[in-house]
């Protein structure tokens, strides 16, 4: 009898995730740049967008704006001539955050368009080993945020018996799965992506990256409760209620799947997912002729296509309990991120890579 109380005692023992995290590193206004590297690929080698890369010395595109908000855009000034590409930023952040993690980027405007694929995202230090979290992510003139996880192998799944507001996809998180799709979550909110989202006055993506799960949050603008603001020290993701994307470490065994994080800001054009013709079809106009994403979209004077290509952001924070991180010794930190291949459209900006070098 003794023992089995014991033993009792044991599994009642609270097994309880902790959920508050203190501040680590906050990023906003002229010390923004400083947080980040920029690629050394120049151009986008891995999702075949039609972009080089920007980086900081590109004043013209990274940027403190005059209410002190962050802007990364794509250039909308410059006349592109056939096979060459046009500028967009990529940053990743130098440091590589460990299990026990909260990634949190407050925007008053997100990129949107056609042939825009804008994504605020998370890399293992090796990608794709160590996976991917896609918090915000969103293509051409799609109204809500698409979150995913992207995990190398097989046995990372998402699960349906947690709860979560938006909308299952895709259960199965392996690279190898039906061309990297991810298991993918769609947000229920329009306000998650788009015009909606800047009329709403934008609001606040968060992401918990802990061995027990990996959760997201979109918060609207109205619904911002006062204790997240980029002086908040800390952070509770007990009081940010119901997440729009829950993978449980019951499907998806975080540690085994997941290492240190380097959050990607990046804006592509065209390219292997905005740029398939069914994709961009579904909701911009029909490509016609021989006509591709790239010559509709990017090739030559483009000021109006791009007129809502940029992020506006006020801050990026980081939270974390995490003793270990990792930074990156140079520039040349992996310029990496996960891709959904179509292999005719993906043909077709391989040629135009080809042509380049
Ligand atoms: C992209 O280019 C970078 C820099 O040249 C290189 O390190 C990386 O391996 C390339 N990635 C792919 C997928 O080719
Ligand atoms: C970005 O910087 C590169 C390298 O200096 C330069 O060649 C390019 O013209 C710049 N583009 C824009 C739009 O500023
Ligand atoms: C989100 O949308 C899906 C599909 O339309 C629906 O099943 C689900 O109940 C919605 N969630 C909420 C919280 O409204
Ligand atoms: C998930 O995807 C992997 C890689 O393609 C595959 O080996 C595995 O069988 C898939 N799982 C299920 C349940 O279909
Ligand atoms: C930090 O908290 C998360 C969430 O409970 C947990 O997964 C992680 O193990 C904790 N890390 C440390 C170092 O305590
Ligand atoms: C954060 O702190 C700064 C400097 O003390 C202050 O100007 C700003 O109003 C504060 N912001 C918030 C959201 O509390
Ligand atoms: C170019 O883009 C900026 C936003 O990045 C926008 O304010 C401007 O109106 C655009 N130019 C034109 C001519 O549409």
């Amino acid at each position: 009898m003794i023992a089995t109380a014991l033993a009792l005692g044991a599994l009642a023992a609270p097994l309880v995730a902790a959920t508050s995290y203190p501040l680590k590193d906050s990023w906003s206004g002229d010390g923004f740049i400083d947080g980040w590297d920029y690629p050394a690929a120049t151009y986008d080698n891995t999702t075949s967008g039609d972009v080089f890369w920007a980086t900081s010395a590109n004043t013209s595109l990274i940027y403190v704006n005059d209410a002190g908000r962050v802007v990364l855009k794509v250039d909308n000034t410059s006349t592109v001539a056939y096979n060459e590409k046009r500028y967009a930023p990529e940053l990743i952040s130098k440091t590589g955050y460990a299990a026990g993690t909260v990634f949190v980027m407050d925007a008053v405007h997100l990129p949107y368009g056609c042939s825009v694929w804008p994504s605020f995202w998370t890399q293992g230090t090796d990608w794709p080993t160590n996976g991917e979290i896609d918090i915000f992510e969103g293509v051409n003139l799609q109204t809500t945020n698409q979150m995913a996880l992207h995990a190398e192998g097989n046995g990372c799944y998402a699960s349906d018996s947690v709860t979560f507001s938006g909308s299952m996809q895709n259960t199965n998180c392996s690279t190898s799965y039906n061309s990297n799709e991810g298991c993918s979550v769609l947000d229920n909110s329009t306000a998650s992506y788009g015009a909606a989202f800047a009329s709403a006055g934008g609001g606040v993506f968060v992401a918990e990256y802990a061995e027990e799960w990996i959760k997201i949050w979109f918060i609207t603008r109205d619904s911002v409760p006062s204790s997240l603001s980029s002086n908040a020290t800390t952070i509770d993701t007990d009081d940010l209620g119901t997440p729009s994307a829950y993978y449980p470490s019951s499907t998806c065994d975080i540690d085994t799947y997941f290492g240190d994080q380097r959050m990607t800001l990046d804006i592509t054009l065209c390219g292997s997912w905005a740029g398939t013709a069914s994709v961009l079809e579904e909701t911009c106009d029909a490509l016609v002729g021989d006509a591709t994403c790239y010559t509709t979209y990017v090739e030559g004077t483009q000021t109006t296509t791009y007129a809502n290509a940029y992020f506006e952001i006020n801050y990026v924070n980081v939270y974390t309990n995490a003793s270990t991180s990792t930074s990156s010794s140079s520039s040349s930190a992996a310029s990496s991120r996960s891709v959904v291949q179509y292999g005719a459209v993906a043909g077709v900006a391989a040629a135009v890579i080809a042509l380049l070098i």
